[in-house]
């Protein structure tokens, strides 16, 4: 059986207006600008605004409108929407349900969720890889959109700081004989081992928010940073050099290296032990912290914006994130 091979036919972001600096932050907890840029890099980040519809399937409309106009198509072109989503519209039905209708889809396309955290979107870049790769479906609507906000206590100086709200999109589709954009490769992987080092604890069926939990304020994420931090550098780096090695390539064949935006100092762990130069590497979280699997994304399509990453490029992402999932994707955009 002949593959085809997956392009990217259009990319998209949405952050919303709403800005929250560290600044702010320091108002209501015992943090300052300084220690959070130092630790982080973060200097602010956006909140989504329920009542301005900035939810997750909110923010995600928005993102994929920019990206199914972007690959020249209308919604109801798209034959399949895959959401990754840590902080859902609803435990069911799944945001992707909730988004097919903002689109105004109505050609009752499949509609699914997919939860890997900060992973999330890039597990659906592969998912989608193989099913435009084997034919069943034509133009996959991926997207990533999180609402990290609406589930960090913002009294844990822990976690306030880290995390922000926004959503990035692409479209995907068989590229052309000709054309040199094509999926190259992907490694993802979970330690289920570290599972509690970044965790929800509370809110699902095993322990559903009750009185006793909301007395007890044990209803917001918790997380060991360190643990967190270390095996994000190992395992990023790790995944992106066995995809190297595996495709025949070095870090001098990639033109931009686009990692998981969750601290600056574990982008540039990250990429000294890639030996990646700085100037290869995609870099917003000072403006959105962590947007958890929204962010590789919505870098995407800013750099593509502004110029910097153009159609024929090597790009190389890495993810991770809660469970603690992992992920790497070469691909040509
Ligand atoms: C969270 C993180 C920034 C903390 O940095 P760190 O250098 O590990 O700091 P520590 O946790 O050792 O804390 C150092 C001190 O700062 C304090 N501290 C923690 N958060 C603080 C904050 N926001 N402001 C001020 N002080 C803070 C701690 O209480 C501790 O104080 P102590 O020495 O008196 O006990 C860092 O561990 C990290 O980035 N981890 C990865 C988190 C992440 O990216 N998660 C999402 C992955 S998808």
């Amino acid at each position: 059986m002949d593959l085809n091979r997956t392009k990217i036919l259009g990319t998209g972001k949405y952050h919303p207006a709403q800005i929250k600096t560290n600044l702010d932050i320091a108002k209501t907890v015992d943090t300052s600008d300084e220690w959070i840029v130092q630790r982080t890099g973060i200097k602010e980040r956006r909140i989504g605004d329920i009542s301005k519809d900035e939810g997750p399937s909110g923010m995600a409309a928005r993102a994929a409108k920019i990206a199914i106009e972007n690959a020249g198509l209308e919604p109801n072109d798209i034959d399949l929407i895959l959401f990754s989503v840590t902080f859902p519209d609803t435990m069911f039905p799944n945001t992707a349900s909730w988004l097919q209708e903002k689109l105004g889809i109505t050609n009752k396309c499949g509609a699914l969720d997919i939860n890997a955290a900060c992973t999330g979107w890039v597990y659906g870049l592969t998912m989608a890889n193989a099913l435009i790769q084997t034919g069943t479906h034509k133009h996959i609507l991926l997207v990533g959109t999180e609402m990290g906000s609406a589930f960090v206590n913002w009294e844990d100086r822990n976690t306030c700081v880290l995390f922000g709200d926004g959503s990035g999109a692409v479209v995907l589709g068989a590229s052309e004989s000709t054309d040199s954009s094509v999926i190259i490769d992907s490694i993802l992987g979970s330690d289920s081992s570290k599972k509690e080092s970044l965790i929800l604890p509370k809110g699902g069926a095993v322990a559903p928010i009750r009185q006793d939990v909301l007395d007890k304020n044990e209803q917001w994420m918790s997380m060991d940073g360190q643990i967190v931090f270390k095996n994000a550098v190992k395992t990023m780096a790790s995944h992106c050099a066995k995809l190297l090695k595996r495709n025949k390539m070095t870090m001098d064949d990639i033109d931009w290296f686009i990692p998981h935006q969750a601290n600056l100092r574990i982008i540039e762990a990250t990429g000294n032990l890639l030996k990646c130069p700085e100037e290869k590497v995609i870099i917003n979280v000072e403006k959105y912290a962590n947007t958890s699997s929204a962010s590789i994304p919505a870098a995407l399509h800013e750099a593509v914006e502004d110029g910097r990453i153009k159609r024929g490029d090597t790009l190389l992402f890495a993810a991770f994130g809660a469970g603690l999932t992992s992920g790497a994707t070469l691909l040509k955009f």
